[in-house]
């Protein structure tokens, strides 16, 4: 069983980037402990990071026939992007939207996703654990006993 997970734009900079909201794992951290857990669930990882919406597009519609769930924190394509939402939704992938923040807690205009209506659900505000139980929410989706 294989899970594709996707990082959207300014999680490359994780680690520096507003510590006090991201909290300080990096990128290459969070992927590590996703892996981890990935293999004590006996689940296949792999991972890509873009901030480039049309890459992100790309590499959902690769996923096709490739991959039976996906893990994704769009980043700030989450309030934005319908392109993003329309690859989703084209796939047919069981689809878990996370954040590392609480989106519903911040500024008003991140309070809205253009992802979740298309997502099997969205996991948000629990830091580094969001992915965990992204993944975990995921590899259940993947083999059809998921919450749908
Ligand atoms: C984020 C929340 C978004 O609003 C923001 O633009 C991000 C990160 C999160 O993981 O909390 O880049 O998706």
């Amino acid at each position: 069983m294989k899970i594709l997970v996707i990082h959207g734009p300014n999680l490359n900079l994780l680690g520096t980037r507003e510590p006090d909201i991201y909290g300080s794992f990096t990128l290459d951290e969070i992927n590590d402990r996703i892996s981890s857990l990935a293999a004590e669930i006996g689940v296949a990882v792999s991972f890509f990071q873009s901030n480039h919406e049309g890459a992100l597009v790309e590499q959902i519609q690769a996923a096709i026939g490739e991959y039976q769930a996906i893990v994704i924190n769009p980043g700030a394509y989450t309030h934005t992007s319908v392109a993003l939402r329309d690859a989703i939704a084209s796939t047919g992938i069981p689809t878990v939207e996370t954040h590392l923040s609480n989106i519903y807690t911040r500024e008003e205009f991140r309070r809205h996703s253009y992802i979740s209506a298309v997502a099997a659900g969205q996991i948000t505000g629990f830091g580094l654990e969001s992915y965990l139980l992204a993944l975990r929410a995921a590899a259940g989706l993947a083999v059809g006993d998921g919450a749908r």
